[in-house]
C-alpha cells in the first residue's frame, strides 16, 4: 500500500545555535517532507532537494513519518546522509498519529534515540531534539516519558484541539505548537485569526506557523475529494508571516503530491502510484510543476529574518489552474470539506479562472503583459497591489481567463525591454474529463 495523509503537515528544521546567541530568538524556516512519499528517492536525489531548499533559503526538512511504514528505515538513512554532508541543514521528525495509527512510546524513544544525535538533527537550547507530531492529542501523557528518555524539545501539531487545551495538555509536555490551519475556508482570504489564537494560548511557549501555497485532493478511494483556496495565499500568507513574525515557520509542503501543496520537483513515481492507489478522476501532478512557488523564498524568508530587504535579482511568478472551472466534470470534487463541518460550495464558485502573478521589483515597471495563448495585446494587465513607496518590493496582480486557452507568458517590462519574463508551464486547456483543480507555477 502506498502511506498517504489525510492531512498533510510540514516542518521546517533550523540549525543550532552557537551558545552565545541563543538567547536571541531563532526564526527558522522548515518544509514538510512525507517521508512516505521518498522510498524510490537515492541519496542523491535527497542531495539534490536539499540544494533547492537550500537555493531557496529554506533550513531544514520536517520528516512526516507514518509508523511501521516498511520503507522509513531505508529512506531515513538516505535522507541523513544527505543532510549531514549539507552545511547546515538540518531534519527533525514530524511522528504521524493518523496516517498509519498513533505511534507506540518505545518507537518514537527509538527513532529518537536512533537519530537525534545525528550533525544534521535540528535542536534547540543546545542540545535537545526537537521532535513534532501530526495529530495524537490522545496520546499527549506518552510524551511525559518521551520527553524524560529523549531530552527532546516538543513542538507538537494538534491542530484538531483547541490551543488551551494542547498547551495544557499532558501538565503541559508542549514546549511549543504547530498550527495546521494555512487555508482558508470557502471564498474568503486567509487571516492570522487561528495563529492569534494560537500565540495567545502559547504564551512564552514557540509557535511554528503554517505557510501553503494551495489544497486540493482527489483521491476518493482514500476518502478525500475537496479543495480550499489558493487565489493569492502564497503572497497573502508570507505578507501575514512579515507581521506575526513567528518563531520558526513550516511550510505545507515540500512533497505531498495527493495535496497538490509541494513546493520540490513533482516525482512522478511516487505522484502516479498515489493517484493510481486513491482513485483519481486525473492524474492531478504530472506536469503540474510548482517550482515558481520556491523563486521568492529568499525575499520573503530574509525579510522574516531580518527586517532588512535582501538583495534579490527583479523576478516574476505566476501561477493559474490548467482546466476552466467549468470546462468539465467537476470530477466529484467539492469546495471545502463538508467531513469538517464545513459548508460545501460548488469549486467553481470558490476559486477565479485567473492567472495570478507577483513580481518583485527594484523600482516601478512601466508594464506587466499577460498573454494566453498567444494573443498578447489584448492581455495589458495591471499590478493591482504594490510596496506602499511604490519603490522597491512586491507586485501582484491577475488576469481571467476569458475563455483564452493555450500558453501563459507573464511578461514585466520597463524601458521598452522585458525585467523578467515567467513561462514554460502546462498549458490551459478545455480538453478534460475533470477539471484538475491544481495550479502550475512557474517563474523567471
Ligand atoms: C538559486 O536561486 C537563484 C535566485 O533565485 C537562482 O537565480 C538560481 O538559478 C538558483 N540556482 C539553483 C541551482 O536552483
Ligand atoms: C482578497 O484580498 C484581495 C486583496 O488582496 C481582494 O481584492 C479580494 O477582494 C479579497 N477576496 C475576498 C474573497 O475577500
Amino acid at each position: 500500500m502506498v502511506p498517504f495523509h489525510s492531512l498533510h503537515a510540514i516542518l521546517l528544521a533550523s540549525l543550532s545555535l552557537l551558545p552565545i546567541l541563543s538567547v536571541l530568538a531563532a526564526k527558522e524556516v522548515f518544509a514538510h517532507v512525507i517521508l512516505g512519499n521518498t522510498a524510490s528517492l537515492q541519496a542523491s536525489d535527497w542531495e539534490s532537494d536539499i540544494a533547492l531548499a537550500q537555493n531557496a533559503s529554506i533550513d531544514g526538512f520536517v520528516l512526516n513519518v507514518g509508523f511501521g511504514d516498511p520503507n522509513n528505515d531505508a529512506s531515513l538513512s538516505r535522507a541523513f546522509e544527505a543532510a549531514d554532508k549539507a552545511s547546515n541543514f538540518s531534519l527533525f521528525f514530524s511522528f504521524d498519529y493518523l496516517a498509519l495509527g498513533p505511534w507506540p512510546k518505545q518507537d518514537v524513544i527509538n527513532l529518537l534515540t536512533e537519530f537525534g544525535s545525528r550533525p544534521s538533527y535540528f535542536k534547540q537550547d543546545g542540545n535537545k531534539p526537537v521532535a513534532s507530531t501530526f495529530e495524537g492529542p490522545a496520546n499527549a501523557q506518552d510524551w511525559v516519558d518521551i520527553k524524560a528518555q529523549t531530552n527532546c524539545f516538543f513542538i507538537p501539531d494538534w491542530s484538531s484541539v483547541p490551543p488551551t487545551e494542547a498547551v495544557s495538555a499532558a501538565g503541559g509536555v508542549a514546549d511549543g505548537l504547530f498550527n495546521f490551519n494555512a487555508w482558508p475556508v470557502g471564498a474568503t482570504n486567509i487571516t492570522t485569526d487561528s495563529d492569534n489564537d494560537f500565540l495567545t494560548a502559547l504564551g512564552e511557549k514557540k509557535y511554528m506557523m503554517p505557510v501553503s501555497p494551495w489544497f486540493y485532493t482527489a483521491l476518493p478511494g482514500l476518502n478525500k475529494n475537496w479543495m480550499w483556496r489558493g487565489d493569492n495565499l502564497w503572497e497573502d500568507r508570507w505578507q501575514q508571516v512579515l507581521e506575526v513574525q513567528p518563531e520558526f515557520v513550516q511550510i505545507l509542503t515540500w512533497n505531498d503530491y495527493g495535496e497538490s501543496h509541494y513546493i520540490g520537483p513533482v516525482r512522478e513515481l511516487p505522484a502516479q502510484q498515489l493517484m493510481h492507489a486513491g482513485g483519481a478522476p486525473v492524474d492531478y501532478v504530472t506536469g503540474l510543476e510548482h517550482d515558481g512557488w520556491r523563486k521568492l523564498l529568499p525575499f520573503y524568508i530574509g525579510l522574516y529574518k531580518s527586517a532588512a530587504a535582501p538583495a534579490v535579482e527583479e523576478s516574476v511568478v505566476a501561477y493559474y489552474r490548467t482546466n476552466p472551472g467549468t470546462a468539465c466534470s467537476s470530477g466529484g470534487t467539492t469546495g471545502n470539506n463538508p467531513a469538517f463541518g464545513q459548508t460545501e460550495l460548488p469549486p467553481d464558485q470558490m476559486v477565479e479562472d485567473s492567472v495570478f502573478f507577483t513580481a518583485l521589483l527594484n523600482s516601478p515597471a512601466d508594464d506587466v503583459q499577460v498573454s494566453i495563448g498567444g494573443n498578447k495585446d489584448a492581455q495589458t494587465a495591471e499590478f493591482l497591489s504594490k510596496p506602499q513607496s511604490e519603490g522597491a518590493g512586491i507586485y501582484t496582480g491577475k488576469v481571467a481567463f476569458a475563455g483564452r486557452t493555450g500558453e501563459v507568458i507573464v511578461s514585466v517590462l520597463r524601458g521598452g525591454s522585458v525585467v523578467a519574463e515567467a513561462k514554460g508551464g502546462k498549458e490551459i486547456s478545455g480538453d478534460c474529463a475533470a477539471v484538475n483543480w491544481n495550479a502550475v507555477a512557474i517563474s523567471s
